[in-house]
């Protein structure tokens, strides 16, 4: 019986608190990886319809994540930012359109909508600060008669902040605004339906709480809008009919597949397939409660101490993987060389310190944690 140390290495080596930047990979995955070298350095792509079957299968895989309606609704492109990229310069502005967005947002989604305003294009930020309780209904207050798109994160990085996404999703598509969303702190940590909350566009990199390898992301295109979106990059595996190398006219692929211009990341496929397997047999919802548990472990032992100030919305709707804190008597570049010392493996994000674990964190590593902090 494989043990969670066995399924999961990093245990054994550090309190790892930082799913919210760059995941330790699962077991699995680094065994897929090692084998895929293996085979590279032995015979090369000697093999490569099985590599294919692999991406097949990892394409399936996403569209089951994201509850999209066809896996060819889905791009496996480079990172959370390409994908974005996509979309900010895919759409056909005109001088006094505007974006909605927020000011905290991760750079990814605030300094592609900044590029737009040489095209006359105006960025709006929400300051999440001033509305703390209902952010959603002061986001869509900065909405008018020219925006074009909302774009925000599902979950907020520096806190953890759970947005409304459906909430958002209905007003857009009543109003005939395109909503964009950068799932990168949502995908892999709680359940995601992409339907349900009505976005256009939704992108997130593997490497995150999908406990995949930087550098390949998922990239949905809601398929009635795909053809609105130009293209910006060419190649030949963005064709339909890809494996023809002699057209002369080419037709770029029907389906999302048009936003990958050239070869596959292999590798990355190759540990995201191992990665999303591990989350989907175990299940998003099992996931998500058992994640969810723990959260409310730390925010119990949090609340308990009396120089914690907790910065994260501790609201059950609210919630995400992500819980932000501070100490109000220890600066905190100390108190994360503190935790640091100590084997917690987490990030100074937001005035505060963020602990992300994920859904395999034992409780006894928490409550280690809880032992350094009251210490
Ligand atoms: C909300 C958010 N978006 C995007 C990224 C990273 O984007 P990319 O996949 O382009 O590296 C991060 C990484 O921390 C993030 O927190």
């Amino acid at each position: 019986m494989p043990t969670p140390e066995s399924r999961f290495p990093a245990l054994q080596n550090c309190i790892y608190l930082n799913h919210a930047a760059v995941a330790p990979w699962p077991q699995v995955t680094a065994d897929a990886v090692q084998a895929f070298a293996a085979e590279n350095a032995r015979q090369g792509t000697l093999n490569y319809p099985h590599w294919l079957t692999v991406e097949q299968a990892l394409r399936e895989q996403a569209r089951e994540l994201l509850n999209a309606p066809a896996a060819g609704d889905i791009a496996l492109v480079k990172n959370t930012s390409e994908g974005l990229s996509f979309v900010a310069y895919g759409l056909d502005w005109q001088a006094g359109d505007n974006v909605v967005g927020i000011r905290q947002e991760f750079p990814s989604n605030r300094y592609v909508w900044q590029s737009l305003t040489k095209q006359g294009v105006e960025f709006r930020q929400l300051d999440l600060y001033d509305h703390p309780d209902d952010p959603e209904t002061a986001l869509l207050a900065l909405c008018d008669a020219r925006t074009r798109l909302i774009s925000i994160s599902a979950v907020q990085y520096t806190n953890g902040l759970r947005m409304d996404l459906a909430k958002i999703g209905e007003f857009c598509r009543a109003k005939g605004i395109l909503f964009c969303v950068d799932a990168i702190q949502q995908l892999g940590a709680m359940p995601f339906d992409v339907q349900q909350v009505q976005a256009d566009f939704v992108v997130a990199d593997g490497h995150k709480w999908m406990l995949g390898a930087e550098g390949l992301a998922l990239f949905y295109v809601r398929r009635e809008i795909l053809e609105q979106l130009h293209l910006t990059q060419y190649g030949w595996h963005m064709a339909e009919g890809l494996t023809d190398y002699t057209m002369e006219e080419y037709q770029p692929a029907l389906d999302a597949r048009r936003f990958e211009c050239g070869s596959p990341n292999m590798l990355g496929i190759h540990a995201l397939h191992a990665s999303l397997g591990v989350l989907l047999a175990t299940g998003m919802t099992m996931v998500w409660e058992q994640l969810s548990a723990r959260i409310q472990y730390l925010v119990d032992g949090l609340q308990a101490l009396p120089d914690v100030e907790i910065l994260s919305d501790t609201r059950i709707e609210r919630r995400s993987g992500i819980v932000t804190f501070r100490s109000r008597t220890i600066p905190n570049d100390k108190l994360f060389k503190q935790l640091q010392d100590n084997g917690v493996f987490c990030a100074p994000r937001g005035g505060g310190i963020r602990f992300s674990p994920h859904f395999y964190t034992p409780f006894a590593q928490l409550a280690q944690v809880l032992r350094v902090l009251a210490t």
